[in-house]
Order: C-alpha cells, then structure tokens, then sequence
C-alpha cells in the first residue's frame, strides 16, 4: 500500500518549519483538523451536557463522538469508554477503586517491561490495604518476560494482573492473551498497559484478553487526553468514590467533574483523518506502520555506556519501538 506522505505532512502545521520533531514520549505531532475541532468546539456554544439548548446538545455530542472513536479503535462497547487526563490518572483512579475490594493475602501481579504508570498504582494500591504484589521478571539477555514463572506468580491468590501491550522502551510485546488466560482461569482481572502498543498496532481488546485497556490519543495524533475501555458490565461493579450529585450511571461514574468537551471534540476528528488512512478496516495496521518506519538506528556495540538488551535485529514485526531492538 503506497501512502501519499506529502499530503499526509501537508496536513501538520508544526512540520512546515522543515524540521522532524522525534520526542515520541511527549506526542505525536498533531493534525490541523485536530486544533480546527478542539477551537470551534470550544469557542462555539458551549455548557455542561444535556438536550434543551445547542450549548448542552454540543457538549452532549463531543462526548458521543468520542465515546464510539475510542470505541471503534478498539474495539469495545462506547458505554464502556472512560475519559482521563491521561493513562497515568486513569490507572491510579482504577486502582483505588479496584482495591477496595483486596485485603491481605490478595495479590497484585506487575512487570519489569512495564512503564511505571502500569507498576506504581498498583504497587501502593497493594500497600494500603495490605495486599502482596509479585513481580513477573523481565530477562534483560531476551528482552521478554520470564514466563516460565507465569504459573508460579499468578495464583489463586491473584486478584490483578497489570502487563503492558508494548514496551515504549524496548519495543517488546509480551504474549497478552497467554498471560490474561492464565490470570483468568485463577480468577483474577488484567488491565493492560495500551499507550504505546496503540500506536504501533491494531487493537482488539477482547482477543487480548485485557479486561481493562487504557491508551492516550496524543501518542497518535490526538490531543493530551486519554481513555479507559472495559466492558460496561464489568464497570456497572465497580464504585469509585464521587461526588453525591454526580451521576451513577456508567461510564461516567469514573469520570469525575466537568469533562473537557473541546479534547473529546479533538480526539474524535483525528480518527476519520490519521488513523484510518492507513487501510480499511483497520485503524493502522503494522505493515503500513513497517512501511513508515525509520530504518534501525545501529549502536556500535562498543559505544561506551551503552547497555545492549535483547538479541538485537529483530524486525518490526515482533518490536514496536522507533529502533529495532538494538
Ligand atoms: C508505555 C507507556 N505507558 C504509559 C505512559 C503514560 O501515559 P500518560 O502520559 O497518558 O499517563 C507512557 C508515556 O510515555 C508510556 O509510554
């Protein structure tokens, strides 16, 4: 599939300047239409959600519109689609309320290829109620997680299991759904880490098993927003703390206050743009992402200070990091 990338960079103001700007970890650049939504939606009529006035059906739109892109992306119910400022509140919030329920001799499952938004919550999460967390062992020769364990650190006595989609570090994606099968035959829910893996791949997050998957639209082309999916069944369980006048009703029991109409505006006019460009029927998918990528960026291996992890060579096809692996 060819892709037109001169129309495609027309369409980013901040390239014009003819400079590449490579900071994946802050976001990717954003498209005009993305800013064109977030201003008319913010300078048009605008309230709090509901149907009597154009301000209120907006508002009440921008959600809709955001619900069923996130929805679409990956896969899940719009019902069940939870707006965040970002995957780090998102995962902090879920693990307060999901540890309501642990006490001691629960246990938290976490990982060493995870960034730490995946590891911390749930760490101190763990600690305030007394529940014990188990590590799943990173080998740094192989860059993949020590699976041999798996069996052996999820347990019947497993409540959560946190493991990342993708590694933004090392590019490794860890077998999700193996994982997530062994946490369900013992019981437990899996939340996974979806901010990196969401640029690189298609998502479907039942065939991954992740009962919970959070990822951030401003690491593809949206604004600095993220969004929480699950199954709205799941979610009718669940009872974060909120306010006494705010709503029961799911999924906006997790969201708390006034959501930011304008992002949600934003984040919905990049999907028929950016994300769909790349192939039908699929929001990107990795041969059209191969096609982009930039070629290995070689580290002499004698390059002081460099620590060389994983076997090095690896295709984009098993790694989802801007280098291969190396
Ligand atoms: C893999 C991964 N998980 C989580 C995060 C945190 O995302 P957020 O900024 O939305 O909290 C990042 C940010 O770079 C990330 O790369």
């Amino acid at each position: 599939m060819s892709l037109d990338v001169a129309a495609l960079r027309a369409r980013f103001p901040s390239l014009t300047s003819g400079i590449a700007h490579f900071d994946g970890p802050g976001g990717t650049q954003t498209p005009a239409e993305v800013g064109a939504a977030i201003a008319a939606t913010l300078t048009g009529p605008l309230s709090n959600r509901g149907t009597s006035v154009a301000s209120e059906r907006n508002a009440e739109a921008a959600i809709a519109g955001f619900r069923s892109a996130m929805a679409d992306l990956l896969g899940t119910a719009p019902e069940g689609i939870v707006h965040g400022r970002s995957a780090t509140q998102l995962t902090y919030d879920l693990s307060r309320t999901l540890a309501k329920g642990w006490g001691p001799g629960d246990e938290v499952v976490v990982t060493e290829l995870d960034h730490d938004c995946n590891v911390r919550p749930w760490v101190q999460a763990a600690a305030n109620v007394g529940a014990t967390v188990r590590w799943l062992r990173l080998d740094p020769a192989t860059a993949e997680l020590d699976l041999d364990a798996l069996d052996e650190v999820v347990t019947e006595r497993t409540r959560l299991v946190a493991v990342t989609g993708a590694s933004n570090l090392l590019g490794t994606m860890p077998p999700v759904a193996r994982i997530a099968a062994r946490a369900h035959a013992v019981g437990a829910l899996v939340h996974v880490d979806g901010v990196h893996l969401t640029a690189h791949s298609h998502i479907d997050v039942t065939a991954l098993g992740a009962d919970f998957f959070v990822c951030s639209p401003y690491k593809f082309f949206g604004p600095h927003c993220a969004a929480l999916a699950a199954d709205p069944a799941l979610l009718e369980t669940l009872h974060p703390d909120k306010l006494l006048p705010s709503t029961d009703a799911v999924p906006e029991r997790f969201e708390l206050g006034t959501l930011p109409y304008e992002l949600l505006a934003g984040v919905d006019a990049h999907f028929p743009g950016e994300m769909r460009v790349l192939g039908p029927g699929t929001s990107h998918c990795p041969t059209a992402m191969q096609s982009l990528d930039i070629e290995t960026v070689h580290f002499p291996g004698e390059m002081r200070g460099q620590w060389v992890v994983g076997p090095g060579g690896r295709g984009a096809a098993e790694r989802v990091s801007g280098g291969r692996g190396r």
